[in-house]
């Protein structure tokens, strides 16, 4: 596999600078909110490498119970997706491991790289094959680093903060900056107090299938999310000065919509029931069985009404609404 440092060193700056040029495809990085299938796909013992296929439902599906959101902000942008995030992963496996998943800093861009970047002979022809101005990078990602197995439970190594995790994000866009990417969209963190993993309840849950002290959980994970946006965002801005206009990162404020949802339900939930904002489809009756998982669902017809699929994850619905918001992003009309 190709290093990134070599391509680092291999590659031209000399880009054309970002014109209004239409935006014909968008490459993703980050977890199980945006992944389709590679994690199930290295889990099956096939590491999706060059060229891979998303596998979509019935075949398998996504956290969210379905399809995942950009493959329907390919749908309403008319865009085609290169979607590199993995479920599990984090921002760099060196700073807040978790499951060892390739991560947003590091094997997730080896894969853009692989698909994106030509070597014709050594390193003296190495070019990107997107012209910078049809492409924009949406990075979606710090769920992991911050909740269960890491800061939220006193997890993470003696050695690690989270600014560690806000420069990873700021060098990870530099990465792409250098591989020749201009156009960036950072999406905050959700409110993850909103879901059921990390509400004040100290019930066992599928993910974490032990007695907690719900209510520290809550608190902490409100503080850790609030937290790691103010930085991110500050963290852009600083970038986005250091670029003085040869490149973009745009914040978008998926915390703020993801609230907007949950205050407004009947606006964004649209199954045969009513709009169901605090409870999830998909149950698992028994958190020390994950066989069980399934048993007790809510049906098909059901299932848009939920905002979230199961005690961590948002539903296909709210992924459809954040695609049609991410949509308007692109398009420069979003107020997220
Ligand atoms: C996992 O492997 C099965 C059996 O080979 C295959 O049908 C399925 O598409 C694979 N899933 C993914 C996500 O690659
Ligand atoms: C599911 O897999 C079958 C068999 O490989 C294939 O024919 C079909 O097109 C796949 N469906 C989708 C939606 O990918
Ligand atoms: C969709 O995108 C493709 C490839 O960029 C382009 O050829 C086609 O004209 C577009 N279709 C519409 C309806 O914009
Ligand atoms: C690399 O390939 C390009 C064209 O493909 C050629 O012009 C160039 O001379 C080659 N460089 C070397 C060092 O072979
Ligand atoms: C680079 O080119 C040299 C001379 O053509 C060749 O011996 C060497 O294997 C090439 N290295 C790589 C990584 O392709
Ligand atoms: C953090 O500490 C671990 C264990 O002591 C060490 O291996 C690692 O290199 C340290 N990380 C950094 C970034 O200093
Ligand atoms: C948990 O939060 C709900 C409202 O979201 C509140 O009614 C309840 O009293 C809280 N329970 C505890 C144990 O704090
Ligand atoms: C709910 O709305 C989405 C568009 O946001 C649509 O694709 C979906 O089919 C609708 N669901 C139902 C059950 O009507
Ligand atoms: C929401 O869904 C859950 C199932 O997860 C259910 O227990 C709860 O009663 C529902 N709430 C409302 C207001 O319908």
């Amino acid at each position: 596999m190709l290093s990134i440092a070599g391509v680092l060193c291999a590659l031209g700056l000399s880009y054309a600078s970002v014109g209004q040029a239409r935006i014909t495809d968008v490459v993703l990085f980050g977890d199980s909110y945006t992944d389709q299938s590679r994690q199930h796909s290295i889990a099956n013992g096939t590491y999706p490498g060059k060229d891979y296929q998303e596998v979509f439902p019935p075949n398998d599906t996504a956290a969210d119970g379905g399809v995942q959101w950009p493959w329907y902000l390919g749908l309403y942008g008319n865009y085609t997706v290169w979607n590199y995030a993995v479920g599990g992963a984090v921002c760099s496996n060196d700073w807040t491991p978790l499951y060892g998943e390739p991560d947003v800093s590091s094997g997730q861009q080896a894969w853009f790289i692989q698909d994106h970047i030509v070597t014709s002979n050594n390193t003296s022809h190495q070019m990107l094959t997107l012209e910078p101005s049809s492409f924009v990078v949406v990075q979606f990602i710090g769920t992991n680093d911050v909740g269960i197995g890491s800061f939220l439970t006193a997890d993470e190594a003696a050695n690690v903060s989270l600014p560690n995790v806000v420069d990873c994000q700021m060098n990870s866009f530099r990465t792409m900056h250098v591989l020749g990417a201009r156009n960036f969209i950072l999406n905050s963190l959700i409110p993850l107090q909103l879901t059921s993993l990390y509400s004040n309840s100290s019930a066992p849950t599928i993910y974490y299938p032990e007695v907690h002290d719900g209510n520290a959980w809550n608190k902490g994970i409100y503080n850790l999310v609030h937290s790691l946006n103010r930085m991110l965002e500050d963290g852009i801005n600083a970038l986005n000065a250091e670029w003085a206009g040869d490149g973009r990162v745009e914040w978008f404020n998926t915390y703020n919509l993801f609230e907007t949802m949950y205050n407004n339900p009947a606006q964004y939930f649209n199954g045969s029931i009513p709009a169901n904002v605090t409870g999830h489809c998909h149950q698992c009756p028994d958190p020390d069985d994950y066989t069980q998982c399934g048993i007790g669902d809510c049906t098909l017809a059901e299932r848009d009404s939920y905002m979230w699929w199961d005690e961590l994850h948002p539903s296909e619905q709210t992924g459809r609404n954040l695609a049609a918001e991410i949509f308007k992003k692109i398009e420069g009309n979003s107020q997220y």
